[in-house]
């Protein structure tokens, strides 16, 4: 009895010992897996994991490549979300990625040369053990400056070409500084490509694709709280779940996120300007889908004052009161020089300043100018904003000559342009009504807009038709009266 009982107790310590072993080297194990410390380093053959297994960090070569590359891959390498070293490729296998001694958190060959690096600048009093870095659940590679215990760098915050789930897309209106979202040079090159994606216009932002940083290739409109102004169908499968805000120090910022804690995307810009975006649900791949810009998406596609609508053809026209710039270039389809205001239909305000001043009184009153309204456009670029209502913007807008046209959204406010009207489109559902500066004369002909006018056009055709048909009623009655009075 009491060898057994002795026994029990041997198994029952034996046991937990053994437990208690195998615990601490599975906390040990996994605890330290997804993370890099100055004891670890990470060779071309090994990854580390983020806890929930998504995420996975380590050496990839593109296709068709024997480049190494450090990246952080979502389920599989196809699936390429951040990459360390794009610009200087590891040549062979010999790559190793770690924590240096200064700190930062470094990708270097076999030659022990530093191809990438954190670039920071860490406090020299403590020589072993000042920072580690994390792979978290999110996909986000995190340095944690061990000493302080703060978070000095992240990979959300240097992104390559691709975004997810709470990665922001940043830009400070007071220091300017924008984060960018760069594409690859080729499929097969991760290097910093053509195209580029970053927040612009920050009083009413929104997001820009620029080709070769300085040319704006694609613009989605301002944000207005639901939607990009600019982007009615084009975006709409990307807009679920968008956010902007704004931090008190001037950054703004964009985020996306899923009510559904199961499903992710990624979107990447490619290497020739498509957006791709790939939909998961439960980890399983079920939707890639492909958007390239096209006609009247295309920035400035029918130049100043020209006005875009696909549905048209050709895409382009003036509006009315401008004539081509350089009738022969559009003729044949170069819409590039747009258009400009006819002679005689300058505006009062253009003609004032020709003028002597004293001479004018009176025929201000007469020759005032006023806005006619444009539905469902895309507002044009380079909008300045203020707080007024809808009929200060209005009055503003018509008391300041520079003002060329204003447009008014509840969540954004009162938007105003005093430079060229460019990249202006036409929309079937969606935009804004955009209110154009004509010169009086215009007004005269009674147009207020598309819709209004194709009313007024129904208005007088019925009317018409209500006319004709009282008439022959008119008619046919009196005959039939007349006979009557001829029989009497
Ligand atoms: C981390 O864990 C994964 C799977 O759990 C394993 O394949 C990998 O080799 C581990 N990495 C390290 C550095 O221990
Ligand atoms: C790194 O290793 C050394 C010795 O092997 C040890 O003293 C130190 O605590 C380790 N540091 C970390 C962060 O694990
Ligand atoms: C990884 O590579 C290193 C050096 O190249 C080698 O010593 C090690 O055995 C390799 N490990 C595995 C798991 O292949
Ligand atoms: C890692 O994941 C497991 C379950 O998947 C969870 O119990 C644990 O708390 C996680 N560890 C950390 C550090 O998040
Ligand atoms: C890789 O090379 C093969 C054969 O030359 C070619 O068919 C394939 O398109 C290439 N892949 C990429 C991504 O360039
Ligand atoms: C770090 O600094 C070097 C030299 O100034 C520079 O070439 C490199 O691009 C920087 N790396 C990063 C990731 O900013
Ligand atoms: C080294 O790292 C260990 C474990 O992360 C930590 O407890 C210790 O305080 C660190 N030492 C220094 C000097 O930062
Ligand atoms: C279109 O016109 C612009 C401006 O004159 C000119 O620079 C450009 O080369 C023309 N494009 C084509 C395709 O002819
Ligand atoms: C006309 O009035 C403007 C300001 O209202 C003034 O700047 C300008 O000098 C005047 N021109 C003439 C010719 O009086
Ligand atoms: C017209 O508006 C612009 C932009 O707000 C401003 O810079 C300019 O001074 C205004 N001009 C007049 C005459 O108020």
């Amino acid at each position: 009895m009491g060898f057994l009982s002795h026994q029990t107790h041997t198994d029952s310590f034996l046991f937990i010992t053994t437990l208690f072993i195998f615990v601490s080297i599975h906390l040990c194990l996994s605890s330290a897996n997804d993370t890099i410390t100055s004891n670890t380093s990470i060779e071309d053959n090994h990854t580390i994991t983020s806890n929930n297994t998504n995420f996975k960090l380590g050496f990839f070569s593109p296709p068709n490549s024997t480049n190494r590359y450090v990246a952080i891959w979502y389920l599989s390498d196809s699936n390429i979300v951040w990459i360390a070293n794009r610009e200087q490729a590891v040549k062979d296998s010999s790559g190793v990625i770690k924590i240096h001694k200064d700190g930062n958190l470094v990708v270097m060959d076999g030659r022990n040369y530093i191809v990438w690096s954190t670039n920071l600048t860490f406090s020299t009093k403590y020589v072993t053990n000042i920072s580690s870095a994390q792979l978290q659940d999110k996909g986000n590679l995190v340095l944690r400056d061990d000493n302080t215990g703060e978070t000095v760098w992240d990979s959300f915050t240097h992104p390559a070409d691709a975004a997810m789930p709470m990665m922001k897309i940043t830009a400070n209106k007071f220091t300017g500084k924008k984060m960018e979202y760069v594409s690859w040079k080729s499929p097969t090159d991760p290097s910093s490509g053509d195209y580029s994606v970053s927040m612009e216009r920050l009083a009413a932002p929104e997001l820009f694709l620029w080709y070769k940083k300085t040319r704006p290739y694609y613009r989605t409109g301002p944000w207005n709280g639901r939607t990009f102004l600019g982007s009615p169908t084009m975006l709409t499968e990307y807009l679920y779940g968008w956010r902007l805000d704004h931090d008190p120090d001037g950054t703004n910022y964009l985020t996306y996120n899923f009510a559904d804690p199961d499903a992710f995307a990624i979107v990447w810009i490619t290497y020739d300007g498509k957006l791709r975006m790939a939909k998961f649900l439960n980890q399983k791949n079920f939707a890639t889908i492909d958007i390239s810009p096209k006609d009247c998406d295309f920035y400035g596609a029918c130049g100043p004052f020209g006005n875009c609508d696909p549905s048209s053809k050709p895409i382009c026209s003036c509006f009315e009161g401008f004539e081509p710039r350089n009738v022969q270039e559009w003729s044949k389809k170069n819409w590039t020089s747009g258009c400009v205001r006819k002679k005689e239909a300058q505006l009062q305000c253009d003609r004032l300043k020709n003028l002597n001043n004293n001479s004018n009184n009176g025929v201000d009153e007469v020759q005032q100018d006023g806005f006619k309204v444009f539905n469902n456009m895309k507002v044009p670029d380079f909008a300045e904003r203020s707080d007024d209502d809808l009929d200060n913007c209005r009055t503003s807008c018509l008391a300041n000559c520079s003002c060329l046209a204003y447009a008014y959204d509840s969540y954004i406010g009162c938007m105003f342009w005093i430079t060229d009207l460019i990249d202006l489109e036409q929309f079937s559902i969606g935009g804004v009504d955009l209110f154009l500066r004509v010169p009086h004369s215009q007004l005269a002909t009674g147009n207020k807009g598309r819709r209004v006018n194709k009313s007024l056009i129904i208005a007088i055709i019925a009317g018409a038709i209500g006319i004709v048909a009282l008439a022959i009623c008119a008619y046919i009655t009196w005959q039939k009266w007349t006979a009557k009075q001829a029989r009497k």
